[in-house]
């Protein structure tokens, strides 16, 4: 069956489009969290917060994740040949795991926080705000240079 039926630089362009989206939402939900847990639960900023996040999640959040894996292993599977083994591509990939981990991670304390625990301070979140960029960074760099093992 012919895969290419999405043109390469479209698929790419989907790609880059989805990954910003994803990574701009990776970014908001730690800082929405850290409004959230400096606020009395229950109270007005809480029930903003909440709301807020809740958009996040539905609207950007979660489709951006799927599209950026979907246009991904699209372009992996129907224009990858040679590189699918590649050093560069294989750290990538690792690296976009522990992406969607922490994806889940946030998920699951921004519903602790939403039933009003507090499981960490407002400047942990705020600290944990930098590390999906410092990963991003990485990756994006990876998937520029494309760097092999000098073997
Ligand atoms: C979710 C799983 C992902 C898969 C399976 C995947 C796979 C790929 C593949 C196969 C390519 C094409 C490489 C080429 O043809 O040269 C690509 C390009 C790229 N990916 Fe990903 N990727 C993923 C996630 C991400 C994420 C999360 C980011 C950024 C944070 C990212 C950044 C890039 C960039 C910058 C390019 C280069 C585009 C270009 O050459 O203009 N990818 N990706």
């Amino acid at each position: 069956m012919q895969l290419t039926f999405i043109p390469y630089d479209l698929a790419r362009g989907l790609h880059i489009i989805s990954f910003t989206a994803w990574m701009a939402a990776l970014l908001m939900l730690p800082r929405l969290m850290a409004y959230q847990t400096g606020a009395e639960p229950g109270g007005e900023l809480d029930k903003k917060m909440r709301v807020a996040i809740a958009s996040l999640r539905g609207i950007i959040m979660t489709p951006a994740l799927l599209a950026t894996w979907v246009f991904g292993l699209y372009l992996l599977v129907a224009y990858s040949g040679a590189m699918a083994t590649s050093f560069w591509l294989a750290t990538k990939l690792a690296l976009v795991v522990l992406l969607t981990i922490m994806h889940g991670w946030l998920i699951a304390n921004a519903k602790k926080i939403g039933r009003g625990a507090r499981p960490h301070s407002e400047r942990f979140w705020r600290r944990v705000n930098e590390i999906p960029f410092v990963i991003a960074i990485a990756v994006i760099l990876l998937a520029t240079t494309e760097p092999n093992l000098p073997i």
